[in-house]
């Protein structure tokens, strides 16, 4: 191969991981236990990846230990545990509340949607409901961080 054609391909490859790195750089690291066979959770993690979060996923049979571990209290318990920038994402939490969590970095030890309300994201159905989104501190106290009706 001539010289310049490989000088050429290096430029292009360099130019090429130039344009890449801030649109991975940018992109929230999401961790996400659920269980391998909840389709709710795949969807939400869809519903992350297509508002520009970078999502892994790991199987576990049970997730109630990783909850525990992570500070989420047992009443505010859904069915996936998202860990993301130092804070638990428990449930159906919508990506726009995630995204204002890493912007505000309140105090707290995470967010939470208990259960799993019809209409929140990856819980798509034909009778949505309003639900809460709550912020928990590390001490268990909470408060509702954001609503959203239908
Ligand atoms: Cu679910
Ligand atoms: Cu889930």
């Amino acid at each position: 191969m001539p010289a310049i054609r490989i000088r050429f391909i290096a430029s292009a490859l360099a130019a090429a991981f130039i344009l890449a790195t801030p649109a991975l750089a940018d992109a929230p690291k999401v961790t996400v236990y659920k269980s391998p066979t909840c389709g709710c959770c795949s969807k939400w993690i869809e519903h992350l990846e297509e508002n520009g979060f970078a999502v892994a996923a790991t199987d576990v049979h049970d997730v109630r230990p990783i909850k525990q571990i992570n500070g989420v209290p047992p009443a505010m318990a859904s069915c996936h545990t998202a860990l993301v920038g130092g804070y638990f994402v428990e449930g159906h939490v919508p990506a726009e509340d995630i995204r204002r969590l890493l912007s505000e970095r309140p105090e707290i030890a995470g967010l939470a949607v208990p259960k799993m309300p019809e209409g929140s994201p990856g819980m798509e159905g034909p009778n949505p409901v309003p639900y809460a989104v709550w912020a928990i501190r590390s001490d268990g106290s909470r408060e509702v961080y954001a609503r959203h009706a239908p």
